[in-house]
């Protein structure tokens, strides 16, 4: 017998979920009144908290919850040790016998770290439920909070086990970041930098000029970059929330910054690694005709007051750095595409592309001029 099938396509509409949009609120001594905010949001809907042993140490934990109860986990040892998918077990497991069901939203008080995490386990928890975003780095306020962008590493490589997960909400208190230690703080500033250099010079020329107020951690420059970086990162998400494309352009100073990260078995800090792919960056723009050593120059000041020690460990040479770029999530053939300033403020887009082709040659001879430099 001949079974005969005629070809039918039938197609499926999916509406967007958990939601099209969400809100950014952003202010200063704001946490105690976020609880209450979240449970108008998602009136439902039983909440998780996930922090980490050190968020628990401040004031933080206890101005967002007050004297309710909330079930939680705190992520120990606090930091990027914990970011992998045992955590996520653990957190997991702890959900599954708070009985929470796919009613429940989960909470992330932390940085990056936690908020990676966080965002992960509600992506996968029950097939998913909504995470708030309460970030209280400067990386996480200005970057990883928004986005989506979820995910824990493997032994492996970082991010290894990830999904696109976007938040129901964001809250940013910039008074969290007065007890950040100053390292972290520094650091994660070079974002905010990335940036201005990416989208906005005026925003360029605010940090050059109010960097003193930041460092102090006045709250007045703190909410203003906050709500520059907020709405830089929030405009090319809007374009491209899955990173097909425009996406690539937060990625400035990133390609030759992760190398150098990775070369140094992530002993530099991400933002000292920025800082110096930045670098690299506008060697490869001044060999191209597009960047200026006077640029170079204002960059190098910038990071300077930041205390960011630009300098590359001897050990890494420019083989384990071109190693490691062809080895990019984002090569072609084996190749980066590299992220590139027109001018301050706007990067290079041709033919609708935020990310190019640039010869070997020019790369090496870049990479060789960043390994020779005098800091
Ligand atoms: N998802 C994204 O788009 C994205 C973007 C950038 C970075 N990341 C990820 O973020 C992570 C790094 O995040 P991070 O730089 O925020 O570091 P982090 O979250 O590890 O925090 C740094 C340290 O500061 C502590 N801490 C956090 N907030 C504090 C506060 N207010 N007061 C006192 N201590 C505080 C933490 O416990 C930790 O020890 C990395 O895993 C990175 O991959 C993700
Ligand atoms: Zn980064």
């Amino acid at each position: 017998m001949k079974l005969f099938f005629n070809m039918q396509k039938i197609k499926v509409k999916i509406p967007p979920f958990p939601a099209d949009s969400y809100t950014i609120t952003i202010g200063a001594d704001s946490l105690p009144s976020v609880l209450s905010k979240i449970k108008k949001l998602l009136p439902k809907r039983e909440l998780f908290l996930i922090t980490d042993s050190n968020i628990a140490k401040t004031k933080h934990l206890k101005n967002l919850i007050g004297k309710q109860h909330l079930a939680c986990h705190i992520i120990t040892p606090a930091g990027e040790k914990s970011k992998n998918i045992s955590t996520v077990t653990k957190i997991i497991e702890k959900m599954e016998t708070k009985s929470l069901g796919r009613d429940c939203a989960v909470i992330a008080l932390g940085g990056g770290t936690v908020g990676d995490i966080a965002g992960f386990v509600a992506a996968i928890y029950k097939r998913g439920v909504p995470v708030i975003q309460i970030p209280t780095t400067t990386v996480s306020q200005a970057d990883s909070a928004i986005g989506g962008k979820t995910g824990v590493d493997s032994s492996i490589s970082k991010n290894a086990y990830g999904a696109f997960w976007h938040p129901a909400a964001v809250y940013i208190d910039v008074s969290t970041l007065k007890t950040l230690d100053k390292k972290w703080f520094n650091e994660g500033l070079v974002e905010s930098i990335k940036h201005a250099l990416i989208a906005d010079k005026d925003y360029f020329t605010y940090l050059q000029n109010n960097i003193g107020g930041i460092l102090t951690r006045k709250t007045k420059p703190l909410e203003y970059i906050a709500v520059k970086n907020c709405r830089i990162k929030a405009s090319v998400v809007e374009d491209d929330p899955y990173e097909k494309n425009k996406r690539r352009m937060l990625n400035y100073g990133h390609t030759i910054g992760h190398a150098v990260e990775a070369a140094s078995n992530y002993k530099l800090m991400h933002g000292q690694a920025v800082a110096i792919g930045i670098i690299a960056a506008n060697i490869i723009e001044q060999k191209l005709g597009l960047g200026d050593k006077r640029r170079l120059d204002i960059f190098k000041q910038l990071f300077k007051k930041l205390d960011i020690d630009l300098r590359i460990p001897k050990k890494i040479g420019k083989r384990q750095i071109l190693d490691i770029i062809s080895r990019d999530k984002k090569a072609v053939q084996k190749w980066p595409r590299f992220v590139l300033l027109e001018k301050t403020g706007k990067v290079l887009c041709k033919n609708g592309q935020y990310a190019h082709r640039v010869e070997r040659k020019i790369v090496e001879e870049a990479i060789d001029i960043l390994l020779n430099q005098d800091f």
